[in-house]
């Protein structure tokens, strides 16, 4: 298969696209986050061909992706704290998974066979013309191989699926950087699945309570998030405070790390400290370290609060036992 680049500037390329994905095949497109593999929610055997595309294990359910409240709404049902949080966070970085609504048509590979299913409302100009016009849900998880870094430009996209799926939809450099916070509300207490572009201060500030982590005790209520992911092909050390030999170094803000000179290759996320910024240079910056030949990328520490808290969690990820 030859995957085509449709380039969003091109007034045709939305049509095009979702042309392709009301046929069933694999149409990649940008986010605000990062790029998402999109197929037809509704259509088993298109959703079936994300998972061999990526190599994403069946058992981990997909976002579905709607154009505005209204098309989400049709989806799931949203309780009180749902509701809040869709009202001040939709369009944007925020996934809720909800109990599956009687009326929905996000078909059951989708949600790996679970009674809920997870929603998403995208701020991106592309990302929503190309859910209007494809006028049903799109599932898309980050456009990547399976366990590999997620992309943030559709270079990115090609060097992972490159003869995978039949065109990306180039609309640029993505703004957010990481992926969605993901919040289930399911059981009248909303949980913390995933932090991601919307930061947890914020989400608790339009809750009014401090926001409950994921029940270990009922497994892993996301099933992706499994410990070793976002990985390069090079090693990750974190929190690293000098240069080893053979290393590439990963810094944030004014930190210079004993040995810097001896680093492979250097980047900085932020050198004015600002973590908005280091998210949306994060994976990128891993792929570009990656590129060096490096055997392994060094971390600079970063702080956890806003933003900080979904890159340490993607950094964590990457340096995780494979
Ligand atoms: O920013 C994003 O969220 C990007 C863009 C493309 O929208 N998408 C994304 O998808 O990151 P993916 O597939 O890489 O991550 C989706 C996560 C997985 O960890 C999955 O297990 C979880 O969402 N998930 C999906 N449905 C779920 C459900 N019903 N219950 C619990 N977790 C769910
Ligand atoms: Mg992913």
């Amino acid at each position: 298969m030859t995957t085509r680049r449709l380039r969003a500037e091109n007034p045709a390329a939305i049509a095009d696209a979702a042309a392709l994905l009301r046929a069933g095949a694999l149409v990649a497109f940008p986010t605000e986050t990062v790029y998402g593999l999109g197929a037809d929610a509704t259509d088993p055997s298109a959703v079936v061909r994300i998972y061999e595309a990526k190599e994403r294990p069946r058992f981990n359910p997909l976002i579905a992706h709607l154009p505005d409240v209204a098309a989400a709404r049709v989806q799931g049902l949203l309780d009180d704290p749902a509701r809040r949080l869709a009202e001040a966070f939709w369009p944007g970085p925020l996934t809720l998974v909800v109990p599956r609504a009687p009326e929905g048509t996000v078909c059951d590979v989708a949600r790996a066979g679970l009674d809920t299913v997870a929603l998403r409302v995208p701020a991106h100009p592309v990302a929503h013309a190309l859910l209007m016009a494809a006028e049903r849900p799109i599932v898309a998880p980050s456009a990547n191989r399976s366990g590999r870094v997620s992309p943030t430009a559709a270079d990115h996209v090609l060097d992972d699926l490159d003869g995978r799926i039949a065109a990306v939809l180039d609309g640029g450099e993505t703004r957010v950087g990481v992926e969605s916070t993901i919040v289930a509300c399911i059981d009248g207490t909303p949980r913390l699945l995933r932090p991601g572009g919307v930061p947890r201060a914020a989400l608790e500030v339009v809750l009014g309570t401090p926001l409950a982590g994921s029940r270990e005790d009922e497994g892993v209520r996301a099933p992706g998030m499994l410990a070793s992911h976002y990985a390069p092909r090079a090693r990750v050390r974190l929190d690293a405070a000098e240069i080893r030999d053979g290393e590439a170094a990963l810094l944030f803000g004014g930190a210079e790390p004993e040995g810097l000179a001896r680093a492979v290759a250097t980047l900085n996320l932020s050198p004015r400290g600002d973590l908005a910024e280091a998210a949306a240079r994060l994976f990128g910056a891993l792929r570009r370290l990656d590129a060096s030949g490096a055997a392994t990328i060094a971390v600079a520490p970063i702080p956890g609060h806003e933003l900080g808290e979904a890159i340490r969690d993607r950094l964590a990820r990457a340096a995780a036992e494979r």
